[in-house]
């Protein structure tokens, strides 16, 4: 589980943004003379730079739904001019910014941003007073603390229990559902008291902030991340040449889980331990590199903490699913 929002306190205008398994991806991304990549999370660019930089004629449509990320987009457009695009739109659509067949390489590094942690506004972390809001696309949709007062108990649990994997569920959606209409859950400090509180002391020094793992799943929840993932790899697969490579970069469990059955699918494979169709029902349209996901060496993790719950898997497409 990626548990950044515990960790970060720093001025927003001293931010950066480490990218994740950079050489792994741009490795796995097979770079060479002519290719064309699209990266469906831009953020701060990082993988976005290092493909561009990869060959001198490298070309790259960059995707993201957060607004601010197009103004971080600026710079690389006047630098590497017509080889790079930015489109501020949800990967979901990513079929709204390509064609079919028309990419050697697609990426996705998933979650959030340095940038989005460190700016109180966006309401990401409980250590930087500000209202509850936490969507990637502050446009649309609803705000956290709209979720926190409004969600059913169900939908509740489902983003604290499911998506933030938190143990103390049921005390947490109870002092939700009780902190509803005093004001507590509109800012993100008050909020996170209202979490830390009922987890109540474990007895050991918490490794992170009591609150990380229901403020991931909130995340999770109002922006749809899972469904967004689930919708947007077709699309990906669709958009990528024969020959063609897939690369994901997960930080939570069920998000590593949907991308992991959709690349065995697609690779012929048996989805999970209850798949029972013959190797006859089942059509390879892809090859998987490697089985295991690739994770960040010791010095990643050292260097930069946010990475130690990183998963990327990779695919290479071999035909064009009939659909
Ligand atoms: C971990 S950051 C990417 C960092 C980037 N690879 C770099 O090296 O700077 C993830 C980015 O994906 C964006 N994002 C998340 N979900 C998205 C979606 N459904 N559509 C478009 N962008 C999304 C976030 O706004 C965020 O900027």
């Amino acid at each position: 589980m990626f548990c950044g929002t515990a960790e970060f306190v720093c001025a927003p205008s001293k931010v950066r943004h480490i990218p994740v398994l950079l050489d792994e991806a741009l490795e796995a991304l097979a770079p060479g003379p002519s290719k064309r990549y699209l990266d469906c999370t831009f953020g701060g660019g990082g993988h976005t730079r290092g493909l561009l930089d990869s060959s001198e004629d490298a070309e790259v449509v960059s995707l993201d739904c957060d607004p601010d990320a197009g103004t971080r987009a600026e710079p690389l457009a006047e630098e590497y001019g017509e080889r790079f695009r930015f489109c501020d739109l949800s990967f979901q659509r990513l079929d709204e910014a390509s064609s079919e067949g028309e990419f050697d390489g697609v990426l996705f590094d998933l979650g959030i941003s340095s940038f989005q942690l460190a700016e109180a506004e966006k309401g990401f972390s409980f250590r930087l007073d500000a209202p509850l809001d936490m969507r990637l696309n502050p446009r649309e949709g609803q705000s956290a603390a709209d979720f926190m007062e409004t969600a059913t108990r169900e939908s509740l649990v489902r983003a604290v229990r499911e998506y933030g994997e938190e143990r103390r569920w049921n005390r947490v959606v109870n002092a939700i559902l009780d902190a509803r209409g005093t004001g507590k859950l509109q800012r993100t400090v008050s909020a996170a008291e209202v979490v830390s509180r009922a987890i109540g002391h474990t007895g050991r020094k918490p490794r992170m902030h009591p609150a990380t793992k229901t403020f991931q799943g909130i995340r999770i929840a109002i922006n749809g991340e899972l469904e967004a993932i689930a919708v947007a790899l077709p699309k990906a697969f669709r958009a990528l040449k024969s020959g063609g490579f897939l690369v994901v970069i997960a930080f939570h469990s069920l998000e590593d889980r949907i991308v992991k059955r959709f690349m065995r699918r697609m690779a012929g494979r048996p989805e999970h331990r209850r798949d029972s169709r013959s190797i006859h029902e089942r059509v390879a349209y892809a090859k998987l590199t490697s089985t295991k996901a690739v994770k960040p060496t010791a010095e990643e993790v050292e260097r930069n903490t946010r990475s130690r719950s990183a998963r990327m898997r990779v695919l290479q497409k071999v035909a064009q699913p009939e659909l």
